[in-house]
């Protein structure tokens, strides 16, 4: 089961839902809640899988696996995407504790499920979206164009014409030519001038594609004043895996430095600070970075100082890591030499899913899975090969793992 990041279930995965463990009798239901009537949910979808008051500590996800088995068929052969809802609530409630003041823009890209985003809405999230799809997907999910930032530096022209159709005004840049196509196409949009970060020791580094460097800052604010466009604040983002949140500190002094600059410019109040994504998705990882980013947006960006000021986060990893696993099946297995010469038997199992599907991000995000088989065995571990369903020569392991009694 895949424990990482940018969990993008295939076309065809199946859904279930799966409600966390809760403590007896307190399985209430709430827009909050991750926890709803079985009745209701079965009301609302026909494919679902609910699960109700698991004991804490009971393997929830493994419980909801087998669910999910007997609901969908044990012969059924797509693989099967499991939603956590529960997580996600708790993550909500876990950035609010150390981020209070930071309004949390989940970033679609990470996984644009319509069950998280949903639960997101209700919890009060905005939504960081980079294209114009996943722009549509908020938008009818009922998410009001004022809870959305356009985070793409760099966008088409019509998409910036879509934008704008829809009233979505708040949107990044990085560069004159985008600063063009917005003055052609929505001139009264709100832009926030996204600076580059040094985040080289990241999981994934950002910086050789995105963020205007200093010597640049100046000679964008003056092509604002030029074609009288709206500079609304700053963004940045400090690298996706972020490990030390020291990078926080020279990202948040660039952007206090942008805010002097505009207002040494006589241009109005910059009004938002976007502090981009970066946030670990377990909590261990949170704890240790964010109250560390809290201290430092105190001091560099007081309430004192700037009352009015909105802060907004772009987490994507921090809500989606581990608000889905992914139940995907062995339908094929064959015995082969091992190619290293030495005579031994390799298994080679074939997984309805694969390099293409849902774990494109061990090639896009360098994440590690940790399968989890279902049907638990006690003989020693021997090393396998595992492939995706796809007739491709090319990604010969998907994962690098030992099975049991292979
Ligand atoms: C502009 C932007 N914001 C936010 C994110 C989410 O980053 P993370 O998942 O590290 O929080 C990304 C990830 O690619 C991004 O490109």
């Amino acid at each position: 089961m895949d424990k990482d990041r940018h969990i993008t279930g295939p076309e065809n995965a199946q859904e279930a839902v799966l409600a966390l463990p809760t403590k007896k009798g307190t399985g209430k239901s709430s827009k909050s809640s991750c926890i709803a009537p079985e009745s209701k949910l079965h009301r609302k979808r026909s494919k679902v899988t609910v699960l109700k008051g698991l004991l804490p500590g009971e393997d929830s996800v493994r419980v909801a696996a087998e669910h999910a088995l007997k609901h969908f068929g044990s012969s059924a052969d797509e693989p099967i995407q499991l939603i956590d809802l529960g997580n996600v609530v708790s993550q909500i409630q876990l950035w609010q504790k150390h981020l209070p003041n930071v309004r949390p823009h989940y970033a679609v890209k990470c996984c644009p499920n319509k069950q998280i985003i949903k639960q997101l809405r209700d919890g009060g999230c905005g939504f960081d979206c980079a294209t114009m799809q996943e722009i549509s997907t908020v938008l009818e999910l009922g998410v009001s164009p004022a809870d959305i930032v356009y985070s793409h530096p760099c966008k088409p022209r019509s998409h910036i014409a879509f934008a704008k159709s829809q009233g979505i005004s708040l949107m990044s840049f990085d560069n004159d030519v985008e600063l063009r196509k917005v003055a052609a196409v929505y001139p009264e949009a709100q832009l926030l001038l996204r600076v580059v970060c040094e985040d080289s020791s990241a999981q994934c580094p950002m910086s050789l594609k995105f963020g205007a460097k200093r010597d640049n800052w100046s000679a964008l604010l003056d092509i604002i004043q030029e074609l009288q466009l709206n500079l609304a604040g700053v963004s940045f983002h400090v690298g996706s895996g972020c490990k030390d949140p020291e990078t926080f500190e020279p990202a948040l002094q660039d952007a206090r430095e942008v805010f002097r600059m505009a207002s040494e410019r006589g241009m109005k109040d910059l009004r938002v600070l976007d502090i981009g994504g970066g946030y670990p998705g377990d909590r261990a990882g949170y704890e240790a970075i964010a109250p560390v980013i809290a201290e430092k947006l105190a001091r560099l960006f007081p309430e004192c100082e700037f009352p009015e000021l909105m802060r907004i986060a772009e987490p994507g990893r921090f809500f989606a890591a581990n608000s889905g696993h992914l139940l995907t099946k062995v339908y094929a297995k064959a015995k082969l030499p091992a190619t290293d010469g030495s005579g031994e038997q390799v298994c080679r199992y074939y997984l309805n899913d694969g390099l293409y599907g849902s774990f494109n991000c061990i090639i896009y995000d360098h994440v590690s899975v940790c399968p989890e088989p279902m049907r638990r065995v006690d003989s020693p571990e021997v090393p396998c090969a595992l492939f995706g369903p796809t007739c491709d020569g090319w990604g010969p392991n998907v994962l690098d793992i030992c099975v049991q009694g292979a």
